[in-house]
């Protein structure tokens, strides 16, 4: 199979290039390094069956040469991160809807299966819990420029559900729960990537707002197995799914995890959200996925443990022992 992964220098774009060429794929990835990194892709940079292009996702003729070559197109490219969303509304909203736009209608012209990444943000202020695929979204004001990336993810969804309705063009949306695991950057203030490089430093780990709020956490190995699943399930087309793990831990218990993981000598300290986002920042409570879709799909769902993923982060970002 040949695969197309917009955004495969980032984090989950280079777990999944990863797997497709282990799986035996050819694989072409397009990523502008904004968020992104080259050495996301040593262990495939080499393999003669993966090609990269550095480029930006709104440019028209990269994109269509690409989607022309593929069977299968994962669009991942996106402004990503809490950070860079209140930061940048800008930029935000133009990258995915404009991304998004220029992937689907080159797919379209050749009806080649493509994959829209969604994600949890589009629950938005939902209290219903677990969230599940059918339920309304409820965003808050266009003040709050967090919100702009939860909205700019849903017209991406609704554009993928107006091909598939009007063109035949087959579309699958996966709705992201927090994905984590090695190659994660703190950066773009990413949670557990922040606390492990503190708890490692010895530094202090800063929990926003009281810490009550909890997350579930799914692994990106896992998160990748999804899709892989996906794009082998013709029932898949057309459809949206949720692709997470449903277990909850508060921040304050993750924040303790990784603290006693990483040698225990770092002090837990709580901040407003205000010290970190000063445009007025809203925080949901909790956040669930209900899996019972996805795992009637393909008999899967992301299930790991977060002491085991937190275990691999670690590792994976400590320094190397000398010779
Ligand atoms: N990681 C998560 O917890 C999570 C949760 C929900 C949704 N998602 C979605 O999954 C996708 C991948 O996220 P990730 O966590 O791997 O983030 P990431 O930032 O590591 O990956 C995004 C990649 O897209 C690239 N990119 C950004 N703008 C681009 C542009 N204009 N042209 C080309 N490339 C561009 C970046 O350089 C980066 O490599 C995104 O669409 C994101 O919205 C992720």
């Amino acid at each position: 199979m040949k695969v197309f992964i917009t955004g495969g220098a980032g984090f989950i774009g280079s777990h999944l290039a990863e797997r497709c060429i282990a799986d035996g794929h050819e694989v072409w990835i397009l990523d502008d390094l904004s968020t992104g990194a080259i050495e996301n892709l040593d262990p495939v940079l080499e393999h003669p069956k993966f090609h990269h292009r550095i480029g930006d996702v709104t440019n028209e003729e990269l994109v269509s040469e690409l989607v022309d070559r593929a069977d299968v197109v994962f669009h991942l490219a996106a402004a990503v991160g809490v950070k860079l969303i209140v930061e940048r509304p800008t930029h935000t909203i133009e990258t995915n809807v404009r991304g998004s736009e220029v992937v689907l209608k080159a797919a379209a012209k050749k009806d080649k299966l493509t994959f829209i990444a969604s994600t949890s943000e589009v629950y938005g202020k939902g209290v219903k819990l677990p969230f599940a695929e059918e339920d309304d979204l409820l965003f808050g004001a266009t003040t709050k420029s967090r919100w702009a990336y939860a909205c700019s993810k849903a017209i991406d969804e609704w554009l993928a559900l107006a091909y598939h309705r009007e063109r035949g063009t087959p579309v699958v949306i996966t709705r992201f729960f927090n994905t984590v695991g090695p190659r994660q950057t703190g950066r773009y203030g990413m949670v557990i990537p922040t606390f492990v490089r503190q708890g490692l430093a010895g530094e202090d780990i800063t929990v926003y707002g009281s810490g009550d709020q909890r997350r579930c956490f799914g692994y990106v190995g896992e998160v990748v197995e999804s899709l892989m699943r996906l794009a082998k399930q013709p029932a898949a087309v057309g459809q949206v799914f949720n692709v997470g793990n449903d277990r909850e831990i508060s921040i304050n218990a993750l924040a303790e995890l990784i603290r006693e993981r990483t040698g225990g000598r770092s002090k837990i300290i709580h901040m407003g959200y205000e010290d970190a986002y000063p445009d007025g920042f809203e925080d949901m409570e909790r956040r669930i996925p209900c899996v019972e879709k996805i795992e009637a799909a393909i008999g899967y769902r992301p299930t790991m443990p977060v002491e085991d993923i937190v275990d691999r982060v670690i590792e994976a970002m400590s320094p190397e022992e000398d010779a």
